[in-house]
């Protein structure tokens, strides 16, 4: 099985912290080469180097996924640095949930263009390489919010219900050489819960998270293990929670 992944050219959207990192600190440990992808420059070059002083492979580019040029971007660094890429992860999201009444439409624009554009503009720059390849597999990071709503997360569980319908539809329209897998998480650990949000609602969800949530290597395993998988098997969806999780 670690024959799989090693080698495998990988790149990560949203991978300065969080989800993202975690999932490239345990593909760089498996032997992955890895692109990784977000907007904060020095938290990107810490991963790196992180990876690079136990030995690993990966790059930094600086990326907002909202972008069309930025996601053709980090692709074209796989080939032109590695020859191709196998697998894209798109993780990068926002949780700037809020009760409709506050209005907060920066928080809601950000949530669609995040993870609704940002995942199309992963696939748009994906396929072809994918296409000419033969191979490639799509790897996107959903969220149990999109089976299980909670006020106030209305907008974010849209959002996401919007990222498995697309999963699935990608899938559908694949055909044989390539993969596309589904990876929604529950609570879990990272700087990202709360993030945007103010007063109560920060509070109550950031205890939440110290409460209940699970690492996030829980969800990179789950990446790994999508990956990991033999030519010809594709994991579609896996949903991961802390067992506490109603
Ligand atoms: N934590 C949870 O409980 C949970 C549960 C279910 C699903 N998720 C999903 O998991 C994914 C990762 O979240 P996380 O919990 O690991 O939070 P996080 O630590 O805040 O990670 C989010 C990552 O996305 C990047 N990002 C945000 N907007 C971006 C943009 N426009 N362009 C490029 N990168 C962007 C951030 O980096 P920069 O700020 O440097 O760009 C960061 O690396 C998200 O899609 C989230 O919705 C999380």
């Amino acid at each position: 099985m670690h024959e799989k992944i090693d080698g495998t050219v990988i790149a990560i959207t949203g991978a300065s912290s969080g989800i993202g990192a975690a999932t490239a600190y345990h593909l760089a440990s498996r032997g992955a080469r890895l692109v990784l992808g977000a907007r904060r420059q020095d938290r990107l070059d810490e991963v790196v180097a992180a990876i690079e002083a136990e030995g690993g492979e990966a790059v930094g580019v600086v990326v907002d996924v909202t972008r069309r040029d930025d996601l053709a971007r980090l692709v074209d660094t796989a080939v032109t640095t590695y020859g191709r890429l196998d697998v894209l992860v798109s993780n990068a999201g926002t949780m700037a949930v809020s009760p409709f009444d506050a209005l907060d439409q920066d928080g809601w624009d950000s949530m669609v263009a995040t993870h609704i554009t940002g995942f199309l503009n992963g696939i748009a720059a994906a396929l072809p390489v994918f296409r000419r390849q033969e191979s490639g597999q799509f790897v996107t990071v959903g969220s149990t919010a999109a089976y299980r709503i909670m006020s106030p997360q209305g907008v974010y569980a849209a959002t996401k219900t919007a990222v498995t319908v697309l999963s699935e539809a990608l899938r559908q329209e694949s055909g044989p050489d390539l993969r596309v897998t589904l990876v929604s998480p529950g609570f879990t650990h990272t700087e990202g819960v709360g993030k945007g949000t103010t007063g109560a609602i920060l509070e109550s969800m950031t205890a939440q998270r110290d409460a209940i949530a699970m690492p996030p290597s829980a969800i990179a395993t789950a990446i790994g293990f999508a990956i990991e998988q033999p030519d010809g098997v594709d994991i579609n969806e896996v949903v991961v929670r802390p067992t506490v999780q109603g």
